[in-house]
């Protein structure tokens, strides 16, 4: 039984997704029906003989012999608006889109299971790496305890160039000349985008909806190749970890970047590539690792949705939706161990009076690094980078710190502070 697919959006993904279908659908009974396109340029270029062009979705939605709708546009709306026509509408739907996924699976799938239709979204988080359906099926039998990842391809590709020396600026603007970055890079480099992916991890793994909204989150903007070089002195690289762990009712979650021990297999993801780390209680820890983003590695988590639910479709079954209504209290105050980087005026009795607020906040350091290299003249005064590691302490003692460091006269600006994931 042939089952006819509708693609909404031929962009970067759409185009890869329909020329696989034009390619190898018929060995898969599946074929391109119709393609929707906001752009008549691109429309105008797709060599799909056979496929009905348009620029109107609805044409794709409404059509009655379409059973598959693939939405590849992106954004918030329409496409959560589209998804919503076409389950309406009684057709299954695969999607790559992560805000709509994360801001409103619970109607998307209310309405699909009200409506008898699967909703798959493999390509929303990890590109390529089938990570929902990994979390879905094969760990269904564990409780997931910990998921910390580099799911954003863009800013591990800038953090791997600075860790070679390359400064924040230029590393960006690398990323952009190879097509790893927007034009409009703030999703990436603030951590928004990992936001939303990690909202959906965790939502599939906890069956709980998980607000993006709620997620913290630090971009990587701040962090120098100093820095870079700093952690790696004290064994580590740095990462932006996109981290939810599960301690009884309540789960933490956080976007942020972090010291890596370099013995850690996340320490080791470099460039453009993506990883997804993970413990349960009877599979143990496992690591998820491949392209997080690009054409061809999206297709494949695309097809790989369209070809489950052709094979549901034609055994006459779905699957059940994640219900998302466990309900977990968001911890607040996590443990962990730190790094500051402080700019110390270059006079007697300085690292004494840091090292006294630190204490005074219950702060243990662990190990301490200057380098009169970097040693330089601001203002009139002599100031020194001075790097203090510390031991596991609860972020709200840090806040404090951190505030009272800031007004400490020999301090000179804003401290910077990075947790370390041990
Ligand atoms: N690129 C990646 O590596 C990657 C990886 C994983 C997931 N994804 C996800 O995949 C989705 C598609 O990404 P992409 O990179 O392929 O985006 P893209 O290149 O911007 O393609 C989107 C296409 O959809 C069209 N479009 C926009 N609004 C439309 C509408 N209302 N009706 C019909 N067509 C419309 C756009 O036309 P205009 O250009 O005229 O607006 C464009 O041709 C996104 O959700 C993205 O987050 C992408």
């Amino acid at each position: 039984m042939t089952i006819n697919v509708g693609l909404i959006g031929i962009g970067n993904i759409g185009t890869g997704v329909a020329e696989y279908l034009r390619d190898y659908g018929v060995s898969h009974g599946l074929r391109l029906k119709a393609v929707a396109d906001a752009d008549p340029g691109k429309l105008k270029n797709a060599s799909l003989p056979g496929t009905f062009l348009t620029d109107d979705a609805s044409k794709v939605t409404k059509d009655p012999q379409i059973q598959i709708v693939i939405e590849l546009i992106g954004g918030e709306n329409p496409a959560r608006q589209i998804k919503l026509d076409a389950i309406d509408n009684g057709k299954a739907v695969v999607t790559a889109n992560k805000f709509t996924i994360s801001r409103y699976s619970r109607q998307i799938f209310q309405a699909a299971r009200s409506r008898g239709v699967d909703v798959r979204f493999e390509a929303s988080v990890g590109g390529g790496i089938p990570i929902i359906q990994s979390l879905q099926e094969g760990l269904a039998p564990n409780a997931i305890t910990l998921i910390t990842g580099i799911v954003n391809g863009t800013t591990n590709y800038i953090l791997t160039r600075m860790s070679e020396g390359m400064e924040y600026e230029t590393a960006l603007k690398t990323a952009q000349e190879k097509g790893f970055a927007e034009r409009d890079p703030y999703l990436d480099v603030s951590g928004q985008d990992s936001k939303h992916k990690l909202a959906i991890l965790a939502s599939v793994a906890w069956n709980s909806w998980i607000d993006p909204a709620s997620v913290p989150c630090e971009g990587i903007s701040q962090i120098t190749p100093g820095d870079m070089d700093f952690a790696a002195e004290f064994g580590y690289a740095i990462k932006l970890l996109a981290t939810a762990r599960k301690r009884s009712s309540k789960v933490e979650l956080r976007v942020s970047p972090a010291l890596v021990s370099v013995s850690h297999p996340l320490a080791k993801i470099a460039d453009e590539f993506n990883a997804i780390y993970l413990d349960g209680n009877f599979c143990g820890p496992q690591m998820f690792y491949g392209r997080g983003a690009g054409r061809l590695a999206t297709t494949s988590a695309v097809m790989a949705d369209v070809m489950h639910i052709a094979r549901n479709l034609r055994r006459g079954v779905r699957d059940e939706l994640p219900s998302l209504d466990e309900k977990y209290e968001l911890a607040t105050d996590s443990v962990s161990g730190g790094y500051f980087r402080l700019d110390l005026k270059h006079v007697a009795g300085s690292l004494a009076k840091v090292a006294d607020i630190l204490a005074r906040h219950g702060i243990s350091i662990r190990d301490s690094v200057q380098r009169n290299k970097f040693k330089r003249e601001v203002n009139g005064d002599i100031v020194v980078p001075d790097i203090i590691t510390v031991e596991p302490v609860s972020d709200s003692r840090v806040k404090k710190a951190l505030a009272e460091l800031e007004e400490c006269d020999s301090v000179y600006g804003k401290p910077f502070y990075l947790r370390i994931e041990d």
